[in-house]
């Protein structure tokens, strides 16, 4: 099981300079991830939906070690995650499947090398290693005669399945899938998505799977965490926050889910997101919102428990609506 408790991740823009370390000047940060806390049970798919620039891979990146958070607990089974710099290459427990498969797999690898690079520093024999290797291969439905070309030489779909093999090598618990199926063609990316059902059917694993489109969210969700400008804002059971949404962005998310590929959701949902730089005050969501009341301009709402749903917005606050229902008749 994966645990993640108030995890946060601020980026520095730019460098910081003798001067600015001399003047003790505040430089501008990007909160790429603000206070997020899920659960994630072994067999089971939490899916992180969110626009583009909302923080989505760095959650992925601090789950799995990549990056180090600057707060919050992250563990599997119990046992805290250590930053990968740390423990070394080796990520046994804790895979990652990356966005854009074209850049993660260096295209002059053998296939084979890519697919057994976690168990570089294994103590496994060369025997066993091979033998891994077919077998995982197999897995994911490629043919073994892969195993001898260059990574350059597979088709999206096929360096897709080869990034999953790789995932898969070292038995992992907890899967990372950031967008598994945006960089390949619409045609096979249902082939994708059920390979991966049946790969967690079969081994268990806890999927914790990044999308920006609520099909793939609909297909592989028993959990869903929607995410907006670094913060989560609704979260709960697939069914409920996909079919009854509460907050006003996830509501707006999944009205643009059916034109997805043709329209953005900055069509349906009017304005720009605001920037992560500098965040004004209260509910980062406000300026596009359009039940905005006062209140949100100034405080950021709190998580409010809603039929079993997690839901950050002061539409769920009796007492701001109750004030606000006073006011409205003054
Ligand atoms: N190493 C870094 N240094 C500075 N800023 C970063 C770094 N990594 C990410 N960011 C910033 O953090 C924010 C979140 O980025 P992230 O890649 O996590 O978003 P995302 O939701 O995965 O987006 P996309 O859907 O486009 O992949 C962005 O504003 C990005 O510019
Ligand atoms: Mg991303």
């Amino acid at each position: 099981m994966l645990e993640v408790e108030g995890v946060a991740k601020q980026f520095l823009l730019g460098r910081r300079s003798l001067w600015d370390k001399l003047t003790r000047r505040r430089l501008k940060h990007v909160r790429a991830v603000w206070e997020a806390t899920f659960r994630v049970r072994g067999g089971e798919t939490l899916v992180v939906l969110g626009e583009s620039g909302c923080g989505k891979t760095t959650l992925g990146r601090l789950i799995v070690g990549l990056e180090r958070p600057d707060s919050g607990r992250i563990a599997v089974s119990g046992d805290p995650v250590r930053p990968v710099r740390e423990r070394g290459s080796k990520r046994g427990r804790l895979q990652m499947v990356f966005q854009d498969p074209g850049s993660s797999i260096d295209p002059f690898m053998k296939v084979r090398d890519v697919v057994a690079e976690p168990l570089t520093g294994s103590d496994l024999s060369q025997e066993a290693k091979g033998k891994k290797i077919l077998e995982v291969i197999a897995s994911v439905g490629l043919d073994q005669s892969l195993l001898d070309r260059r990574a350059s030489e597979l088709s999206g779909g096929q360096r897709q399945r080869v990034s999953v093999a790789r995932a898969i090598i070292s038995d992992p618990e907890v899967i990372v899938l950031d967008e598994p199926t945006s960089s390949i063609d619409v045609s096979i990316q249902a082939q994708v998505l059920n390979l991966l059902v049946d790969l967690q059917k079969l081994n268990g694993y806890a999927y914790l799977l990044i999308t920006h489109d609520p099909n793939v969210a609909r297909f592989m969700a028993d959990s869903v965490a929607v995410m907006y400008l670094g913060k989560i804002v609704e979260s709960g059971a697939a069914e409920k926050v996909l079919s009854q949404p509460k907050h006003p962005y996830t509501q707006a998310l999944l009205a643009s889910a059916p034109k997805l590929g043709k329209t953005s959701i900055s069509e349906v949902v009017k304005g720009e997101p605001t920037s992560l730089i500098d965040l004004p005050p209260g509910c980062p969501y406000a300026p596009r919102c359009p039940h905005v009341m006062e209140v949100c301009r100034k405080r950021e709402p709190p998580a409010y428990e809603v039929e079993g749903v997690s839901v950050e917005c002061f539409l769920y606050d009796k007492g701001v609506m109750a004030q606000q229902a006073k006011s409205s008749l003054d």
